[in-house]
């Protein structure tokens, strides 16, 4: 009776190095990465980092964080209006459960960080009306986007043809940047819901 041995053990290289991957991001790297965003910002007028962002509550208490009710990973970041004056820290890249990131209307300036593209589960993207620089080809094409609001923003570059889920696709907004290509032209035929 080889077989039922190596399989055994076949199942068990498999579940190991599963559970490798797996506990390399949880929810305290999550607590890590927000703590590190937090420290970044430098200007909040609202004064939301002190009355609700308190060091001893959970992330998951913050306004603005949304988490998953079983894992407590960080699903959803919503920062609109906020004003916060701040760069795009790349420990974002290490919420690997976040779906909806909400940056619009604030003071963001920085460069898209490439750990964006780390974001395998991302479908919303809304940064419109910042300060952001630099080329949205950073995304890379790992992204699979039904939003993308990029709107009021100083971006430059083309957009990745493979940063969209074309059959998902709902909403790209561009305004007032200064991308040269706008949009892949063979991506049209994709876009029968765009508003
Ligand atoms: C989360 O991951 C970190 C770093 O990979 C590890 O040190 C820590 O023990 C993990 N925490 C939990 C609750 O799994
Ligand atoms: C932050 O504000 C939200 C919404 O008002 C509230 O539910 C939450 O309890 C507050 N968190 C803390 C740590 O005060
Ligand atoms: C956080 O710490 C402050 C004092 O530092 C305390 O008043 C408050 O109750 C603590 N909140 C929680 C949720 O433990
Ligand atoms: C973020 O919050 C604002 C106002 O609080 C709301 O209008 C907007 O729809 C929210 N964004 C997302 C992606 O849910
Ligand atoms: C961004 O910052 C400038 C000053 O640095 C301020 O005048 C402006 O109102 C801010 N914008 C937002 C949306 O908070
Ligand atoms: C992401 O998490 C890993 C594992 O905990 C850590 O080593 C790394 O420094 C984090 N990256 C950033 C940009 O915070
Ligand atoms: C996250 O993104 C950075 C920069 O693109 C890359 O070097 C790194 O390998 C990525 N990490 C993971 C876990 O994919
Ligand atoms: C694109 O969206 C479709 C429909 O929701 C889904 O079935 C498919 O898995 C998505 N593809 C990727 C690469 O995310």
């Amino acid at each position: 009776m080889e077989k039922p041995a190596y399989f055994f053990i076949l199942i068990s290289i498999l579940s190991l190095s599963t559970t490798t991957t797996c506990s390399l991001l949880n929810k305290t790297t999550d607590q890590e990465s927000l703590i590190a965003f937090k420290s970044t910002i430098i200007s909040d007028p609202w004064g939301i980092l002190t009355k609700n962002w308190s060091a001893n509550a959970s992330i998951c208490r913050w306004i603005g964080v949304s988490c998953s009710l079983n894992r407590q990973r960080v699903t959803a970041l919503n920062f609109s209006g906020f004003s916060f004056k701040v760069i795009i820290p790349p420990a974002i890249g290490n919420l690997t459960f976040l779906a909806s990131l909400d940056l619009s209307h604030n003071n963001f300036t920085s460069f898209l960080p490439n750990e964006l593209s780390n974001l395998s589960r991302l479908e919303l993207i809304d940064f419109r009306f910042n300060s952001l620089t630099g080329e949205i080809s950073s995304f890379g094409n790992s992204l699979k986007l039904r939003v993308l609001n990029l709107g009021y923003n100083l971006l430059g570059g083309n957009i990745p043809y493979g940063i969209f889920n074309l059959s998902r696709t709902e909403k790209v907004d561009l305004t007032a940047n200064n991308l040269e290509g706008g949009l892949p032209k063979d991506m049209c035929n994709g876009f029968s819901k765009l508003s």
